[in-house]
């Protein structure tokens, strides 16, 4: 489907953290115009040209003509709302993950697919350019065989943080830290690599005991042809968050990008490509994300965020949560 129009009108369901950044991105982008919300509680903006509603059917009732919709509730209910849109033949966009299962995600696929409308989710780490350096690094065969990825992930999240929210730390809304805190860094590993096969999980609830239905930290091992990585996470990192980092130990080039979201280049020693010639953009991921949303709509081309390209994370992280050895 070709959106031949200047403006799409757009509507984003759950308007909490990530739903107001949503709404300013969609601001400030001139392509989109934001209608209308949807949230089952009592939301307040300032802006008096957006309608507020308390459930997609009332949303679409009243606004038939809505282009794209954003969904950023909890991720328990991404599954459902985007069925419900998909029906109406509607695109939307899915923040991650978007559904908790890799059965779910393709029966969205199909649908949209059968509606002849576009599914997005939200992987915004795709738009950076140090992760698409080194993919391009690793596409061009810059850095030989990857022989070691090694990704930390060392974050905090205290129990305020669960005790404050009624479907953060639950099994069937948010479906534990490898889905909520460190699927964008699962995601990076697929979008470098591929598909992954998954060796072992080991899992443990070191500091959540009393306010989560999952475990909080653990050592992921797997590999990639004849790469080798492990993973290191965990949300009991004392006071806060302390760094998401990915190393690659390959044949010709050493590469460590680090920061809290993986935004800082830490250590790059490649034979033939000099760190000075790195190209650094200035806009932020999500300008970048909603930029190539709206291409993709209007030229119907495909996008690095389509849905297919979650499938393998989303099996992963349901694989890894299956095969849990608990220490
Ligand atoms: N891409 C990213 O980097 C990123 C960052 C943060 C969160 N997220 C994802 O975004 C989603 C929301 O996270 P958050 O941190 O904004 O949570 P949040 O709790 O701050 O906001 C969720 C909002 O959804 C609303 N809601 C609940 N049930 C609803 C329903 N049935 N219909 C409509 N609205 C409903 C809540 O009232 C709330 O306003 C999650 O899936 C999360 O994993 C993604």
């Amino acid at each position: 489907m070709i959106l031949k129009k200047n403006i799409l009108k757009t509507a984003i369901i759950g308007f909490g953290h990530i739903g107001k950044i949503h709404f300013e991105n969609i601001s400030q982008n001139e392509s989109l115009k934001l209608v209308a919300l949807v949230d089952t509680n009592d939301i307040v903006v300032e802006d008096n040209s957006v309608s507020i509603f308390s459930t997609i059917s009332e949303c679409h009732t009243n606004f038939p003509d809505i282009d794209l919709y954003i969904i950023a509730s909890p991720n328990g209910l991404h599954y459902d709302q985007a069925k419900e849109i998909l029906d109406l033949s509607k695109n939307v966009l899915v923040e991650k993950p978007i559904t908790l299962y890799k059965d779910q995600t393709e029966k969205l696929i199909n649908l949209a697919k059968k509606n002849n409308v576009r599914l997005f989710t939200s992987l915004q780490l795709r738009f950076s350019d140090l992760i698409n350096h080194v993919k391009n690094l690793i596409e061009k065969n810059f850095l030989g065989e990857i022989f070691l990825i090694r990704v930390e992930c060392f974050w905090n999240r205290n129990n305020a943080y669960y005790e404050n929210s009624l479907w953060r730390g639950t099994k069937s809304l948010d479906g534990g830290v490898l889905f909520t805190q460190f699927s964008h860094f699962i995601d990076v590993l697929h979008y470098l690599l591929g598909k992954l096969e998954l060796i072992t999980n080991l899992a443990t609830n070191f500091t959540h005991k009393k306010v989560i239905e999952f475990n909080d930290s653990g050592i992921i091992e797997f590999k990639s042809d004849k790469t080798l990585g492990n993973m290191f996470y965990t949300i009991s990192t004392f006071e806060k968050n302390f760094d998401s980092s990915i190393t690659l130990i390959a044949e010709k080039g050493t590469i460590k990008i680090g920061g809290q979201y993986m935004d800082q280049l830490v250590f790059h020693n490649v034979a033939d490509f000099p760190a000075e010639n790195i190209a650094l953009n200035k806009e932020s991921l999500h300008t970048l994300m909603y930029t190539e949303i709206v291409q993709s709509l209007k030229n119907s081309k495909p996008s690095r965020i389509d849905a297919e390209n979650a499938i393998n994370t989303i099996d992963f992280i349901e694989k890894a949560i299956k095969l849990e050895k608990n220490v």
